[in-house]
């Protein structure tokens, strides 16, 4: 199975509990969401209390030893309550109690699975990196498979002291101990618990019962986030050069959740104890590349933890998804920085010559440095399922030993025909399409992937010459300034968002294509004549990938703003982003080569040294979130899920988020269709400035803005604004503008307006 559908493979089905057969007495993993006032004094701490409402569940004798074994985790930040085996008669018994605010059933999740920082405009000695050094002091928590500590990229060379404040610690475990940690990775711990107590073993053979990785899942995003610089880091030869992260002197700390067991999962109560944890133990970013099923947020267990960690000034970061489809984005709840995955501008090729002297460039992977010269060329032109590579069709004696062309090429398919052409015994073969998307580790044989245009000369000559030959073909080659970069990656899941879709989502588009980041060297990477290829660093791509570079750049805009709040520093990355790619038209759709919209770039792509010093900041805090939830219309239980408070203020007016985008969606058959937004803006630039909105609008929209011209007169300081978006009844169904305020300073402070017309 691919890299890309296996990371895209995003079924995060909740565990029913089966009323009708199972046993009443079978007991099954919650999370209780309790309600700490109504933690009786006695107690001194949290736990003491969830041990003893366990144990007053017990019917027969309440022996210590199975009141362990209920208990899971006692969580105290991410909210507070616990997880437990519980039977279903314990569970109502359990319900009936003041204290329960909520139950959320066990549920399990899969991840959505260096050149990459300099494609970003960050250079060593200027602008971003020189201002935060390098995101010195900033502690970023990764929720993923683990690390391998031993990884060049978490050498503490040149790295600070751990910073006092931190509380982490790094566990002992299987094949891992305390004294792999060091300056740069300051915390390393695992969380099984959910996943054992659900009867999945972690076997010897499929992972490490400690933080050490086995998949390789998260060396890659933590490398991405904050690796040392490692000169002469490449794949197989590709993409060589110096891999470093985008906060290369950012502290690490990894919380392993997810499992490369048999099944690859992961348990929500296990990624609860590591967001848990990662907040008691001090980390400034959380980044997540992984995601449980669309659910609304009083009963996302992962948007719950969130809020909690913003609360406390943690930036949250997570990947979007890899559904590729509209209305699929994971992890959109607005307290969020939701990251979409982009291409960069490189590509990896192979170069065929043939014997009438005709060239061709094409993509490919294939793992080695090595010349085929002189090798005959098979087509079999006669019979259509012999050109197309069909599945069985290749006869060994016709083909051994020769490169085979394998016309007509499907996206889907590709990978089926180097099957065929492997299985018959091919030498090498010739693909043709537009649209490939075989990951590095499908070109288990020498292959490459030609345009169409190109395969047509290519068939040209099989068809007319005999004897045909190929003279070379040769691989590694790494090309850089690719155009049109960025592209929305085919993946990348796009809005509007199933839960709320008012809010535009994702937020920004990051670098998720082909990124070169650490890996396992102990697990082959890919299979090539029969021989495991193993790499320290490889290229992977989702939104996985897409996630740790956003959580990077909030770790040096943070190292540059102590006091930024984490919506501050979303607001700052998004008014900065650009949605132009380097042939100066809007970013386009790689599945279709068509323009992108922010349904699937957002705000745009990121642009870290311009976040640097946006200008304005649309900032927000805890209430006004839980304003937006109470427009939501939840009850008061479901309220009190979310927000864990048993107390809190909804105002009348309309709950609107002081977000940095506009998302309007209409019926086309109301008229007219408008919305009116506001918004208020604060000063972080210059202590006087003066701002004119400055609009974007395409046909079949008008946009206003009241008033056009801001003027502040010191730091820090707010002005409101109202901006009005009215859409004609016939106008596409997406349809968006800009709004940008730019001052004198050229703060260019920019957001979309997105109507949708259903
Ligand atoms: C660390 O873990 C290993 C493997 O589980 C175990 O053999 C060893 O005794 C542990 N060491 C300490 C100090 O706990
Ligand atoms: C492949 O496509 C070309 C161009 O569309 C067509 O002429 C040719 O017949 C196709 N070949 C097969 C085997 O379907
Ligand atoms: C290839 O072409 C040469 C010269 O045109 C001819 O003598 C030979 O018979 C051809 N071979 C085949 C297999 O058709
Ligand atoms: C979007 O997805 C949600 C959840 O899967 C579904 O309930 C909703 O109907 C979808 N909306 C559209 C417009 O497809
Ligand atoms: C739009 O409004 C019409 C009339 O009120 C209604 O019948 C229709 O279902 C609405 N369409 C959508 C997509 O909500
Ligand atoms: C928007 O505000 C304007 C000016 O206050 C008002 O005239 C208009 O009715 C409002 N539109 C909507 C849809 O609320």
């Amino acid at each position: 199975m691919s890299f890309y559908s296996m990371i895209s493979l995003l079924v995060f089905t909740i565990l029913h509990i089966n009323n009708a057969v199972s046993n009443a007495e079978e007991s099954q993993t919650y999370i209780i969401h309790m309600d700490h006032s109504h933690k009786p004094t006695s107690f001194v701490t949290h736990e003491d209390w969830h041990r003893s409402t366990l144990t007053s569940l017990m019917s027969s004798s309440s022996l210590a030893e199975q009141e362990n074994e209920m208990l899971l985790y006692s969580y105290n930040h991410v909210m507070h309550g616990f997880s437990a085996r519980l039977t279903v008669s314990q569970l109502s018994k359990l319900e009936k109690s003041p204290a329960h605010v909520a139950t959320y059933p066990e549920s399990f999740g899969k991840l959505f699975t260096t050149h990459s920082s300099k494609f970003l405009g960050l250079r060593q000695n200027s602008g971003l990196l020189l201002a935060s050094s390098s995101g010195q002091d900033v502690i970023i928590g990764i929720i993923d498979t683990g690390v391998w500590p031993e990884s060049e990229s978490f050498s503490d060379r040149g790295m600070s002291e751990v910073p006092k404040r931190w509380k982490g610690t790094c566990e002992n475990g299987t094949d891992f101990s305390p004294s792999l940690c060091n300056n740069k990775l300051i915390g390393a711990r695992s969380f099984s618990k959910g996943l054992k107590a659900a009867g999945i073993k972690i076997s010897t053979k499929y992972d490490f019962d400690s933080p050490r990785d086995w998949f390789g899942h998260g060396s890659h995003t933590s490398s991405t986030a904050a690796g040392n610089h490692v000169p002469g880091a490449s794949h197989f030869g590709y993409a060589k050069g110096t891999a470093r992260g985008v906060a290369p002197r950012a502290h690490v700390a990894m919380y392993k959740v997810l499992w490369a067991t048999d099944s690859e999962k992961s348990a929500a109560s296990d990624v609860l104890a590591g967001m848990d944890q990662a907040i008691s133990d001090g980390v400034d970013i959380m980044s997540l590349s992984l995601g449980f099923d669309f659910l609304p947020y009083f009963n996302d267990v992962i948007a719950i933890a969130s809020l909690s960690a913003i609360e406390k000034g943690i930036v949250v970061v997570c990947a979007a998804g890899n559904d590729g489809a509209y209305n699929t984005t994971y992890n959109g709840a607005p307290w969020i920085t939701t990251v979409g995955a982009g291409t960069l501008d490189r590509t990896f090729t192979a170069t065929l010559t043939l014997d009438n002297g005709l060239t061709v460039e094409g993509t490919s992977y294939f793992p080695e440095s090595v010349y085929i010269t002189d090798a005959p060329l098979y087509y079999g032109k006669d019979n259509a399922n012999k050109a197309i590579c069909n599945i069985g069709a290749l006869d060994h004696k016709e083909v051994k030993g020769k490169v085979v062309i394998c016309e007509n090429t499907t996206e889907t398919d590709v990978e089926g025909q180097k099957e065929e052409v492997q299985r018959a015994g091919g030498y090498a073969g010739i693909f043709m399409t537009d649209l490939s998307f075989l990951d590095p580790e499908d070109f288990s044989i020498p292959a490459i992937i030609v345009p169409f245009a190109a395969g047509a000369l290519i068939r040209e000559y099989a068809t007319q010459a005999n004897a045909t030959r190929v003279k070379t073909l040769s691989f590694v080659h790494t090309n850089l300034g690719t155009k049109p970069s960025p592209e929305v990656a085919y993946f990348s899941s796009r809005g509007p968002d199933p839960v709320t879709p008012g809010i535009l989502k994702p937020d920004v588009l990051a670098p998720g294509v082909d990124v070169l980041a650490a890996y396992i060297p102990n697990r082959g990477f890919m299979e090539v004549h029969k021989y495991d290829l193993e790499t320290d660093y490889a290229l992977l791509s989702g939104t996985s990938m897409a996630a740790p570079h956003v959580a990077g750049v909030a770790a040096l805009l943070k190292a540059v703003h102590r006091e930024w709040s984490p919506a501050a520093i979303r607001s700052a990355i998004m008014t900065t982003a650009y949605s132009s790619d380097n042939s100066q038209t809007t970013i386009k759709d790689q599945w279709s080569g068509l323009p992108a919209t922010p349904l699937d770039f957002g705000a745009g792509h990121i642009n870290p040294n311009k976040a640097m010093n946006p200008g304005l900041i649309y900032d927000m805090d805890v209430q006004d979130y839980i304003e937006f939830l109470c427009g939501l219309g939840y009850n008061a239980k479901q309220m009190k899920a979310v927000i864990r408070r048993s107390q809190w203020y909804c105002s009348s007016k309309p709950a609107e988020l002081n977000y940095p985008s506009f998302m309007a969606i209409f019926n086309r058959t109301d008229s007219p269709n408008a919305k009116n937004f506001s918004r208020v803006v604060t000063n972080v630039g210059d202590d006087t400035s003066t701002y004119q909105a400055y609009l974007e609008v395409p046909k079949g929209m008008r946009i206003t803005v009241q008033p056009s011209t801001l003027v502040f007169t010191g730091k820090n300081q707010e002005q409101g604004f109202t901006l009005s978006v009215e859409v004609d009844s016939d106008a596409p169904n997406v349809i968006y503008g800009y709004l940008a305020w730019i001052d004198q300073y050229n703060h260019i402070v920019s957001s979309p307006v997105v109507a949708i017309n259903y």
